[in-house]
């Protein structure tokens, strides 16, 4: 089901001397946006996130003459208690990874060596994500779908994750994510 509220504000607004009754209706995916809050909708048990919700995060970076340095905090720069972290290299050339969703977890990837694209996929839209540099990260909330393609040689990408490792909370099988999502064309 769609989460298409409103938000209903009544009140006096001072016009000059006068007082006068006012009235402001503003839909709820647009506050939440503007307020740059996630939104989302429920679907059985589950919330889905929107694709706009998935975000490159830039991450501090103290350039040194000795070689520079970053980080990244739970709750801070990932949006997340950090559960588990796991990476991928060594990919051969013209291989992707992680094709499927997740029902529960959230992820962070940083490219902390070479580069890939990440693409994210709602059910309706795709959005692709090229990530190069060891001072950004990509932050993915749960229910899309996600694979990573284009691997550069010597490429290493640094996932942090919400959740321990479930094979229950994959789906692996992009029609099924589809319904998941709710986005079924009918
Ligand atoms: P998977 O997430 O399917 O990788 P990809 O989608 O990139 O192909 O994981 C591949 C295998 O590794 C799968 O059998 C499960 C195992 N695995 C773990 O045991 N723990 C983990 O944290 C991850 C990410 C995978």
């Amino acid at each position: 089901m769609q989460n298409n509220g409103v938000i209903l504000w009544i009140g006096i607004t001072r016009v000059g001397e006068k007082f006068l009754p006012s009235v402001l209706i503003l839909e709820l995916k647009l506050y939440l946006k503007f307020t740059n809050q996630a939104y989302g909708r429920h679907i059985d048990n589950y919330y889905v996130m929107n694709i706009d919700d998935v975000k490159i995060i830039q991450l501090p970076k103290l350039t040194d003459p000795r070689g520079n340095l970053s980080f990244a905090e739970q709750k801070n720069h990932i949006p997340f208690e950090i559960k588990r972290t796991y990476w991928i290299y060594d990919v051969p050339g013209g291989e992707s990874r992680g094709g499927h969703a997740y029902k529960e977890a959230e992820e962070f990837i940083i490219a902390l060596s070479g580069g890939f694209d990440v693409i994210v996929d709602d059910g309706i839209n795709r959005k692709i994500f090229t990530l190069n540099r060891s001072y950004y990260g990509l932050y993915i909330p749960k229910g899309l779908w996600r694979e990573m393609t284009n691997f550069s040689t010597n490429s290493f990408a640094l996932e942090f994750a919400s959740t321990l490792y479930s094979e229950k909370d994959y789906i692996r099988d992009y029609n099924e994510f589809v319904k998941f999502s709710g986005n079924e064309k009918t």
